[in-house]
């Protein structure tokens, strides 16, 4: 499949920040899935990392000046805005954003983000404090209005020590982000529910029965998605995962939860996809108190849960099924013999007892089947994946006329 960032052409505008450093792995990877980046750089962005660290990474000259001798007419920000399909800009101080929202146009990044049309988007990072002053949020809400991206900031430890909201996103976040905003807003209308994670079934006050699933897939399943444009919710067992933006979320913890919270949801959906590790069996009995350890052995009585994806499929206006299959042997023979049984469109496997895949990685490999046809998506980022699988669905699925 063709990278989305392949020859996208993007300029990265470097402020003064501390967090410019990370500037340098964000332009790496940029580079990395094919995209064409050129780097504008402020004075004080010079004072964190070095214009010749810039070139050598991005295999451009660093821009720096707002009239440069190099550019066809001396006019860099001229060229510049032209050439760009987005401008980023990162790390985005409290002073940057002041100035972008009021339009200063008194160095090369001013200038060039009122000479361009391409997306203009900012990566924000200060203090905790900073970022709530009144002030930075007039400016934050100002740019929001005037159309401009904002991604980010995230919570956590700050460089001064604090911790808060401030901090600049990840690099490999702000490419994911990137690549977001490149790939078509074709599924507009489109109503879309998913379970991820695992289930949590009691045991005793402190105990429960559940699996490894982190829910990353099903997480990245949901914002391949929402990044098309479809109207995503999403029932999600307990992970540790940050809720995917521009997703309705539903937390659920046992499979009873996840199964009333998915069919009290289903009217009106057009694609339900069942990525959840649903636990298939419950204690029997919930023990009111703690279970003491009397005896050598104990016996567990435990019973079937329902098959949340099964009653999907059975259900008489069905949306199209996607349903998944972690299996550790017969890997393709009992997916089909899943996708036959519990009458699904489509079944998603995933040989869990590879390394490095499936439950818990970053990464998965999976094999898609549906009726008459199949296909593999070798290993790659579960993000990846999940792009490849909701765009194989989108073929999949024929719309409500069908
Ligand atoms: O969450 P991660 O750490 O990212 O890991 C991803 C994953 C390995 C969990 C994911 O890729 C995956 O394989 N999910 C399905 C896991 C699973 O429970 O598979 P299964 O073969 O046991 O179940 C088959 C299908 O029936 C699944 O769609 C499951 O959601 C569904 N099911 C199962 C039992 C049940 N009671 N209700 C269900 O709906």
């Amino acid at each position: 499949m063709v990278d989305i960032l392949l020859q996208r052409r993007i300029v990265i505008a470097i402020t003064g920040g501390i967090a410019a450093y990370k500037c340098a792995e964000l332009v790496r990877r940029l580079k990395d899935r094919g995209a064409e980046v050129r780097v504008v750089m402020t004075a004080s962005a010079c004072e964190f990392i070095t214009p010749l660290t810039m070139q050598a990474l991005s295999g451009e000259p660093v821009h720096t000046h707002l009239l440069d001798p190099r550019a066809e007419q001396g006019m860099g920000h001229i060229e510049l805005a032209r050439w760009a399909e987005l401008v980023l800009v990162v790390p985005a101080t409290a002073h940057t954003m002041a100035r972008l929202a009021h339009g200063w146009a008194d160095d090369l990044l001013g200038s060039l983000w009122l000479a361009t049309t391409a997306i203009r988007a900012v990566a924000p990072a200060m203090n905790q404090q900073m970022w709530k002053a009144p002030a930075v949020q007039r400016n934050y809400a100002n740019l929001l209005q005037d159309g401009v991206r904002v991604w980010g900031p995230t919570e956590g430890q700050q460089a001064c020590g604090d911790v808060g909201p401030g901090r600049m996103m990840e690099p490999m976040d702000l490419v994911e982000q990137v690549a977001a905003h490149f790939q078509p807003k074709d599924m507009h209308g489109l109503h879309v529910l998913l379970t991820a994670g695992p289930t949590q079934e009691k045991l005793d006050p402190v105990r429960y029965l559940s699996n490894y699933s982190s829910g990353l897939m099903g997480y990245c399943v949901a914002k391949a998605f929402q990044e098309r444009g479809a109207h995503v919710t999403l029932v999600s067992g307990p992970v540790s995962l940050p809720p995917p933006q521009g997703v309705t979320m539903v937390s659920v913890v046992s499979a009873a939860e996840m199964l009333e919270a998915t069919l009290s949801r289903l009217n009106g959906i057009d694609v339900f996809v069942g990525s959840a590790a649903v636990a298939d069996y419950r204690p029997r009995e919930l023990a009111q108190h703690k279970i003491k350890k009397t005896e050598a052995e104990l016996t567990l009585k435990l019973e079937k849960t329902e098959d949340i994806l099964a009653r999907v499929a059975e259900q008489p206006n069905k949306p199209f099924v996607v349903g998944f299959a972690a299996e550790t042997q017969h890997v393709h023979a009992y997916a089909l013999d899943k996708m036959k049984r519990k009458k699904l469109d489509m079944i998603a496997c995933n040989d869990v007892s590879q390394p490095g895949i499936g439950f818990a990685a970053q990464h998965n490999a999976m094999h898609i089947f549906w009726k008459n046809g199949d296909c593999a998506l070798p290993k790659a980022p579960k993000m990846d994946i999940a792009r490849q699988l909701v765009g194989l669905i989108m073929k999949q699925w024929k719309g409500p006329s069908a």
